[in-house]
């Protein structure tokens, strides 16, 4: 008899159940993962001014999202109406962790080019500028409600108060190269 190798044994099998379980687990997007920057042609393209978090906007947003606006548009269809995936792969909108890595342009620049070698299409010859900017305006209320982007400070910042820090009467047209975070 030996006990021992049997203890040694059950001990064995069960670290090795555990890791077993613990792969099986996984899912989800993993950790962030900040997007690539823009691309020139997009890097200045930026939200038009009070539609962020604009009832009638976010609405107009809204039925773009869902289809209801034009049915060869329905984002809805892989990133689902709450903004929680129904096709795999599809971006999760409400991980507030992942979403706020994303500036303004760079949505514009995805809805507006896809994301090659995935499900994104290039979106921008069925909706206008003005509608891709609606459609980020709703979208950006599943994972960052009650924000909005900053591009002078490069963050995601509460709703209404986005470029107002004080100008420090800086000289026109002197827009001082952003100081080390
Ligand atoms: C056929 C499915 C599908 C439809 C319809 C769709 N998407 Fe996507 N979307 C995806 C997938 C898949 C990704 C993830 C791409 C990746 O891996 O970066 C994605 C990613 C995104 C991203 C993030 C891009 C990035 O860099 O991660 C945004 C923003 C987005 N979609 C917005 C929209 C909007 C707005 C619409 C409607 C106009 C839309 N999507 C319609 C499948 C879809």
């Amino acid at each position: 008899m030996n006990e021992f190798q049997t203890v040694k044994s059950l001990l064995v099998s069960g670290i090795a159940a555990m890791g077993l379980l613990m792969s099986a687990c996984g899912g989800g997007e993993g950790p962030p993962q900040p997007p690539p920057p823009a691309p020139p042609e997009y890097a200045d393209k930026h939200m038009p001014a009070g539609y962020w978090n604009n009832p009638e906007i976010l609405e107009e947003g809204k039925a773009i999202f869902t289809g209801q606006q034009n049915i060869d548009v329905n984002c809805a269809s892989c990133h689902g109406k709450d903004g929680k995936p129904v096709k795999a792969g599809a971006r999760d909108f409400r991980r507030t962790e992942q979403m706020q890595l994303y500036s303004d342009s760079v949505w514009f620049w995805r809805v507006s080019e896809g994301v090659s070698g995935t499900k994104m299409k290039a979106w921008k010859s069925k909706l206008s500028e003005d509608a891709i900017w609606k459609v980020i305006a709703y979208e950006a209320t599943f994972g960052l409600k009650g924000k909005e982007y900053d591009a002078t400070k490069g963050q995601w910042v509460a709703a209404g108060t986005a470029g107002s820090a004080p100008a420090a009467d800086a000289p026109s047209g002197g827009e001082p190269e952003k100081a080390a975070e």
